[in-house]
């Protein structure tokens, strides 16, 4: 979308949903939170859902005949089914699995999958944007199993993904290719199907990042064809410690549990175990109960403002971000060109002056952005930069808060000049 544009949201509307932005922070300065890619800012409906849960049926899940654990079962089960609708697995509640986050989903399938299946000779492709929840995860199981990880080029200039070498890289010895669906520092929206079809062709699996693509566009993992899918509730509106992996439900069924002990096992004896139907085979100990039933409210706020749209206005409000910021002198940004398609964020570096003192000066303007490297760090070593800022948006910024970033930017050009 391009700048100019009519939001497709009622952003002042929206934007009462959301307690936390009508807070000044500092000496009294507005709060503008562009601080979204790391976490975005919850809306009544969620938070209350806390509070009704606690008050009203706080119980433990799958345990009790009594009427509050029933509540809570199957508020917690319908949520499992919601958050697999929501990213496209018509397997519902079976190919859903709730953990504490991205990170977490990509421990599990390393393990659970990975120790098993991965030996000397196979290899694991990665890209050089991966966030460390995935590039760390892959790296040191590669150390353990005596697998090889090879990364697919990102283009310094525009952050796209060099798909000749994917071609190159992905081939017979390939048991696993794991992409970020989009780039967390670039806002590369990489083309995971065509990913997906390249590693299917030679038997390999795919897992897809979507930490930072479930939160802003209409994702369906069938379309897509990915093995693995995960993503976070407290970057998509929902609360932190809970996320969600999509998995195929013949590889889920397959697969050796990630955790062992109570509610993930069928039968026990002191000689052997079997294990529980998915997703609980999946989900060990006391599950995190309110937080899963808050990830499904937090789901069907963003369906109701719909997922179109938020993309949308994201656009509009990034399409004007890096008009704004590629008229300062001295200002760097990375990743997509103007004209080419970038998720909700921009990522630059203002020359002379540090990431962390840029970030301290925008915020006694109010503005909450992100200085460092953002768990990239080869990404940022390659680029040859110890560190970025990271202006990220969501369904309520404002273009007009734009100005508060700019007028910060202008100020810190000014003390270090
Ligand atoms: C692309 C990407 N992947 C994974 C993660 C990890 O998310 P979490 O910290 O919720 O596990 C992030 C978080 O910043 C991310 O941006």
């Amino acid at each position: 979308m391009a700048t100019g544009e009519q939001s497709p949201l009622d952003v002042e509307r929206v934007r009462e949903d959301f307690p936390i932005l009508d807070r000044e922070v500092g000496d009294g300065v507005p709060l503008v939170y562009f601080d979204n890619a790391a976490t975005t800012q919850t809306p009544n409906e969620v938070i209350d859902t806390f509070g009704d849960y606690y008050r009203g049926y706080n119980a433990n899940v799958h345990r009790g005949i009594h009427q509050l654990s029933q509540e809570a079962s199957i508020a917690y089960e319908e949520a499992h089914d919601r958050l697999a609708e929501f990213v496209g697995a018509s397997g519902e509640r079976e190919e859903m699995i709730f953990t504490k986050n991205t990170t977490e989903a990509a421990n599990l399938v390393a393990y659970a999958w990975g120790l098993n299946e991965l030996g000397e000779g196979d290899e694991i492709v990665l890209t050089e944007m991966e966030h460390h929840s995935t590039l760390v995860t892959w790296q040191q199981m590669a150390k353990r199993t005596g697998a090889e990880v090879k990364y697919i080029r990102v283009d310094p200039e525009d952050g796209s993904l060099d798909m000749e070498h994917a071609k190159e890289l992905i081939g017979p010895d390939t048991a696993m290719v794991s992409v970020v669906h989009v780039s967390n520092v670039l806002g590369t929206v990489n083309p995971l199907s065509e990913l997906a079809d390249m590693a299917h062709e030679h038997d390999a699996l795919i897992f897809g990042d979507g930490a930072q693509a479930v939160p802003n566009r209409p994702v369906d993992v069938e379309d897509l064809d990915v093995d693995f899918y995960a993503f976070s509730g407290h970057k998509m509106a929902g609360p932190t410690g809970v996320g969600g992996l999509y998995g195929k439900k013949a590889i889920l069924e397959e697969m050796e549990p990630f955790m062992y002990g109570g509610e993930m096992i069928r039968r026990v004896t002191y000689e052997d175990s079997s294990w529980n139907d998915l997703p609980w085979k999946y989900e060990a100990g006391t599950p995190l109960i309110a937080e899963g039933i808050a990830f499904a409210v937090a789901a069907d706020y963003l369906d109701d403002l719909g997922l179109k749209n938020i993309r949308a206005h994201e656009e509009r409000v990034t399409a004007e971000a890096y008009d704004r910021l590629s008229r300062i002198d001295g200002l760097e940004i990375y990743g997509p060109r103007e004209d080419e398609e970038r998720a909700g964020l921009v990522s630059f570096n203002l020359d002379g002056v540090h990431a962390h003192d840029l970030s301290s000066i925008l915020n006694d303007h109010g503005v909450a952005i992100r200085a460092g490297d953002h768990c990239t760090q080869p990404l940022h070593q390659k680029m040859d930069i110890a560190a970025s800022v990271r202006a990220s948006f969501y369904l309520y910024n404002t273009v007009e808060e734009l100005d508060a970033l700019v007028e910060g930017i202008e100020s810190a050009k000014d003390i270090f000049a």
